[in-house]
């Protein structure tokens, strides 16, 4: 893997800055995402994170074309949903996406979550549909045939790079062995309460790049202990004369992976993009925070209900 001037060589040819833009959010976030994409693409920003669910497309795709910075120097990843796995859906919803953002291509496109449920309609209130139970049933679409729809993509010139987010390594050590283009980038929930280690070490192994979403562990988020507040983090912090928020993404580019903050707050979004160095043992240190103890804040158990529980979590849905 090749880390240069903060972007990474992806298997597909293409390169991904390391530092990246979130854009998920509440009922306001398409304000919020034009204002501060804005911002981020003045600031340096070059690699932006969308998905068909956030609603973001739109506000996203408008900030760019309506930037001087030219469209070869923007990144921009979207998600599949899991309601267009079934392989006649992936293209429409591809298609639809493209048309949002009023781009000709998108640079990289993954798979949500790895499963599949019924398609409805591609209306957003028809995105999570619960039963009575509050669950959502999975239907039975192999990933192999919803990733070779999304080949299909690639082979069209409509996406630049496929990639996956939130799968297992069971689920992707299969998708590897059926697959005819390998996954550039495996997108999952990474900070110092879930470091991935071996997911990291996996996906180094085949080439395939993570990008690290919920990078500041969703701060504020009942439940997950924070991480600004961390002694550990802390301490390095003021080591470097650092915020605490730089130190857990600078540490995350230090692993050799993407990370992709959120923020709507000017300063913040300017803050986040700072690049420093940070030593070995200070890497390790941050590392030592959740080697005891696990927490993850995006929950498929909690969010879409029992037939969803691929992680196995138990009831206590903030614990891994
Ligand atoms: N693939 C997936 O399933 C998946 C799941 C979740 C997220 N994502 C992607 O990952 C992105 C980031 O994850 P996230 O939004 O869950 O969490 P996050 O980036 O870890 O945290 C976002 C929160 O941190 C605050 N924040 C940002 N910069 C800060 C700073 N310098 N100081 C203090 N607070 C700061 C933001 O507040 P303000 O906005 O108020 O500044 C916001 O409340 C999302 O936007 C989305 O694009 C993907």
């Amino acid at each position: 893997m090749t880390i240069d001037n903060r972007t990474v060589k992806l298997n597909s040819g293409y390169s991904l800055p390391l530092v990246g833009y979130g854009t998920f959010g509440g009922p306001d976030a398409p304000e919020q995402v034009y204002a501060g994409s804005k911002l981020a693409l003045e600031a340096g920003y070059r690699h932006f994170d969308t998905a068909y669910l956030y609603r973001t497309e739109e506000a996203l795709g408008k900030a760019i074309r309506e930037s001087s910075v030219p469209r070869e120097e923007i990144f921009v990843t979207t998600k599949l949903w899991q309601t267009f796995h079934e392989p006649q859906h992936v293209r429409p919803a591809c298609e639809r996406s493209l048309e949002l953002l009023g781009l000709d291509y998108i640079d990289l496109y993954m798979l949500h979550w790895p499963m599949a449920w019924k398609f409805v309609s591609y209306e957003f209130d028809d995105l999570k549909k619960p039963d009575e139970n509050g669950d959502i049933s999975r239907i039975d679409v192999p990933i192999i045939e919803t990733w070779r729809a999304m080949e299909e993509l690639v082979k069209a010139g409509l996406v630049r790079s496929i990639g996956i987010s939130n799968f297992t390594m069971p689920m992707l050590e299969e998708l590897l062995k059926q697959c005819e283009i390998e996954p550039a980038v495996h997108q999952l929930e990474i900070h110092p309460s879930l470091p991935q280690e071996e997911m990291l070490k996996f996906c180094n192994k085949y080439n395939i790049v993570l990008t690290a979403y919920s990078p500041l562990a969703n701060p504020g988020y009942s439940g997950m202990p924070s991480m600004l507040s961390d002694p550990i983090v802390l301490r390095v912090a003021e080591k470097y004369g650092k915020t605490p928020v730089q130190v857990l993404l600078n540490w995350g580019v230090a692993r050799g992976y993407a990370v992709i903050p959120k923020s709507v707050t000017p300063e913040r979004i300017k803050a986040n993009f700072e690049h420093f160095n940070m030593d070995k043992e200070d890497i390790e240190a941050i590392l030592d925070i959740g080697r005891t103890n696990q927490y993850r804040s995006c929950s498929p158990l909690r969010d879409f209900g029992p037939s969803n529980n691929i992680f196995d979590e138990p009831v206590d849905l903030y614990k891994k």
